[in-house]
């Protein structure tokens, strides 16, 4: 879809009634409340999928906040546990204040990811825009230097830094390195970030291959068939597949509730065929669900931000054989 089309789309979409913003909203969000995201959860798991959950919200501007985004990730790991669901943790480090005070905001995280730990969970550090890309991945590495190793963060193939950095983290954390690679939702700005729709298909290819040479963790997070079929062969030529023990013989130790060195991951509400394909040929699939309060903040911020999702809801709409949920 053209660029004019999206941002129509957007104006149109940010000036509806919040009635409306939330019927649209209701496909790709679990619902305000952890019990509607377990429901959906415990949906999910009959088509093979594991998850990774996402308290709606970001960027604060005062520490008090990112107490309610700590209770209520505390609250989500038990509750987890409760259902036996097979689910990791997203969670967006500047709703703990990573932007605002950075050692409080640390000592946040590493308090949530040692109580994930007790319970063998993972936490994925979701990646927001350039201003947080560095330290995002201190934090990480931090982490790991103090033991916790059941924390990862994201990559965007849009991004020029983002072979560098993968280079970087199999220098600090070796094989321990386990990434979520996607495009990258946040418009970077040009002498930053890949631009088209070709380059940044082919830069985020690169990065999956230079994942998986690095024997590190490769989480696919795409709904785009040039970018989970290019990861497809590029498994196929290290022998990787569904149960098929991570040949490479750099790779890391296996993990509870992971693949045999790398899985698919696809958001709530977001053709979900493909994934239901992709999890019957034995693939590990796991879906984002995101929950809270905040999804209207959270559906407008990212309608603003990236006017192409705009475009997408759109066309699932207008056009639903494209994207069944
Ligand atoms: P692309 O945008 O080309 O989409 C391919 C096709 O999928 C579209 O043509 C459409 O049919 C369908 N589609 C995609 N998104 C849709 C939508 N919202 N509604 C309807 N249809 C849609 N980004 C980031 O910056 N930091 C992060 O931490 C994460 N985390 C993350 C986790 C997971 C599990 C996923 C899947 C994605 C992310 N992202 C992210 C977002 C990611 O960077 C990217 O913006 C989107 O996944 C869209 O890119 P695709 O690769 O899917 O391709």
């Amino acid at each position: 879809m053209t660029g004019w089309f999206s941002k129509l789309v957007v104006g149109m979409t940010i000036r509806m009634p919040k009635w409306f913003v939330g019927w649209v909203s209701r496909r790709y969000v679990a619902g305000n409340n952890i019990e509607d995201a377990i429901k959906v959860m415990k949906r999910l798991s009959k088509e093979n999928a594991c998850f990774t959950v996402d308290v709606l919200g970001e960027e604060i501007t005062s520490m008090d906040e990112a107490q309610y985004f700590y209770d209520e990730y505390a609250k989500l790991i038990d509750q987890i546990i409760e259902h036996e669901l097979d689910s990791n943790l997203s969670i967006k480090p500047t709703a703990f204040g990573l932007l605002i005070d950075r050692d409080k905001g640390f000592e946040k995280i590493r308090s949530l990811v040692q109580m994930a730990s007790q319970h063998d969970m993972f936490v994925r550090l979701d990646m927001e825009d350039h201003r947080v890309t560095q330290a995002t991945i201190d934090v990480v590495v931090d982490l790991h230097n103090e033991g916790l190793t059941n924390v990862g963060t994201v990559y965007q193939g849009r991004l020029f830094r983002t072979l560098d950095d993968i280079d970087y983290l199999e220098q600090k954390l070796g094989s321990a390195a386990d990434y979520r690679i996607c495009k990258g939702i946040y418009l970077e700005p040009e002498d930053i970030a890949h631009i088209g729709y070709d380059e940044i298909v082919s830069a985020t290819n690169a990065s999956i291959d230079k994942m998986l040479a690095a024997g590190a963790y490769c989480a696919v997070a795409s709904h785009d068939k040039p970018v989970i079929n290019h990861a497809l062969s590029a498994l196929e030529s290290y022998g990787m597949g569904p149960n098929i023990a991570d040949p490479r013989e750099n790779a890391g130790k296996p993990r509870t509730g992971k693949g045999p060195g790398y899985e698919f991951q696809m958001l709530l509400g977001v053709r979900g065929p493909l994934r239901r394909k992709l999890a019957a040929k034995g693939h590990r699939t796991r879906v984002y669900i995101p929950y809270g309060e905040k999804w209207y903040e959270y559906s407008i911020r990212r309608l603003q931000e990236n006017p192409t999702v705009g475009a997408q809801v759109a066309k699932a709409f207008l056009m639903p054989w494209t994207n069944r949920p």
